[in-house]
């Protein structure tokens, strides 16, 4: 996906610096150029060897390196990439940046990037009171300002021992923000998109439902992701607290049976369906006019709500269809009978037991299956990110 790019890598001295590593060899894998730029306290991290090897690429450090081909090489070397990403981005030069500091090769070439031309990317990684110091904090918020792209640190354990937010976004998201930035170009220009999201509640009285735990901020975000990208984006939610992204046509549901209304109303049209609602199987037989006055013990009869991806699964012609597997017990075997009872060309399996994964968090951990059997492991990252890489894996097996 990433041929033909140049990516430059800045690395700042800190421990993240060996993730950098990691994060030079995805973007190789994609088929792109990287050159890579250590600062002098970079290089106490990682070797600069090890870089070499991993792009290919002699690394560049001091502004006056005699194997240089011009002495205006931090102009050429800011001129040549399509994005640059500094991770980790130290304090020390997000404070440089900030303040138009060109002390050192790295210092000097971004300033000599054009934002307007060249997407700059920061992942700040440090100790999470460093990264609360006002300086820092205000630095930051400069640089977000001024057009930079900043890769909001995640929260978790530290190198100093300490746990809180500070740890640098991990490779493949970094990786997703890069593709992000760079097809901001709209690659899902005029496909259409319907999207489920949020739970469905099923009344039982005017004042009592069922439901479950859904927060609608997986579907949440693969709309926006969607809309970003250019896709026509029908999000179908039930009751969320999360605003609906700009742009999309938004149709709010209350129970299943209304969400399964919208959904085959508006299959026809899609060329993708997403299912990452999490439907009620069952609703109360009766829904009482009245609210329910307490007497004794009481029972609660159930019946079943439609199976809406199972309905869309059988009927679908040349739609491409999605579904989500929230488990937490045996989560292959589950996944793989709902893909196949479902007729689902790709599932979204999340085990629920998982730290990181699942409801009501920002962030997921899932296993993608596809048909033919192929599962891919995808580590925790935010589930804005996880929204794009699951829209490039659509595109590349919508192809197939
Ligand atoms: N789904 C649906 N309609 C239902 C139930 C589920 O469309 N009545 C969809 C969900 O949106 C999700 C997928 O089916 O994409 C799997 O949902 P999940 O709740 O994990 O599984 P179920 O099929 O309901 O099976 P079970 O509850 O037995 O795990």
């Amino acid at each position: 996906m990433l041929q033909d790019k140049t990516i430059l890598l800045g690395i700042s001295g800190g421990i993240a610096a060996y993730k950098s590593a990691e994060l030079a060899r995805l973007l190789v894998r994609e088929g792109c150029s990287v050159q890579v730029i250590m600062t002098r306290s970079a290089k106490k991290f990682i070797s600069p060897l090890t870089m070499h090897a991993l792009t290919g690429r002699p690394v560049y450090s001091s502004l006056f390196d005699s194997g240089y081909r011009t002495a205006t090489a931090h102009i050429q070397t800011a001129r040549e990439p399509d994005l640059v990403i500094v991770a980790p981005a130290t304090a020390n030069i997000l404070g440089k940046l900030t303040a138009g500091i060109a002390d050192d090769f790295l210092s000097t070439v971004l300033l000599a990037v054009d934002l307007e031309k060249c997407p700059v990317i920061l992942a700040p990684s440090m100790n999470t009171t460093m990264l609360e110091n006002a300086a820092v904090k205000g630095n930051i918020f400069l640089l977000g300002k001024r057009g930079y792209v900043i890769a909001d640190p995640n929260d978790g354990d530290l190198a100093c021992g300490e746990t809180g937010k500070g740890r640098m976004v991990e490779p493949l998201e970094l990786l997703e923000l890069i593709k992000k930035k760079l097809f901001s170009e709209k690659d899902y220009q005029g496909v259409n998109v319907l999207i489920s999201a949020g739970p469905t509640r099923e009344a039982l009285d005017p004042v009592r439902f069922l439901s479950n735990h859904s927060s609608g901020k997986m579907g949440y975000a693969l709309a926006r992701a969607a809309r970003e990208r250019g896709a026509n984006v029908v999000l179908v939610s039930g009751p969320t607290a999360l605003e609906p992204p700009a742009g999309i046509d938004f149709r709010p549901v209350v129970s299943a049976r209304e969400m399964y209304a919208v959904m085959m109303d508006k299959l026809e049209k899609a060329d993708i369906v997403v299912k990452a609602a999490a439907v009620a199987d069952y609703r109360p037989v009766e829904n009482f006019s009245q609210k329910i006055k307490k007497a004794g013990e009481m029972q609660v009869n159930l019946v079943r709500n439609p199976d809406i991806l199972k309905e869309i699964g059988a009927k679908k012609n040349k739609q491409f269809l999605v579904g989500f597997a929230a488990e937490t017990e045996k989560l292959l075997e589950h996944a793989r009978k709902k893909m196949e009872e479902k007729n689902l060309d790709m599932i979204v399996a999340n085990d629920l037991g998982q730290k990181g994964a699942g409801f009501q968090v920002d962030t997921n951990i899932v296993r993608l299956l596809y048909q033919g059997g192929f599962v891919e492991d995808i580590p925790l990252m935010t589930k804005y990110h996880l929204s794009h890489l699951i829209l490039d894996r659509i595109k590349d097996h919508r192809g197939r």
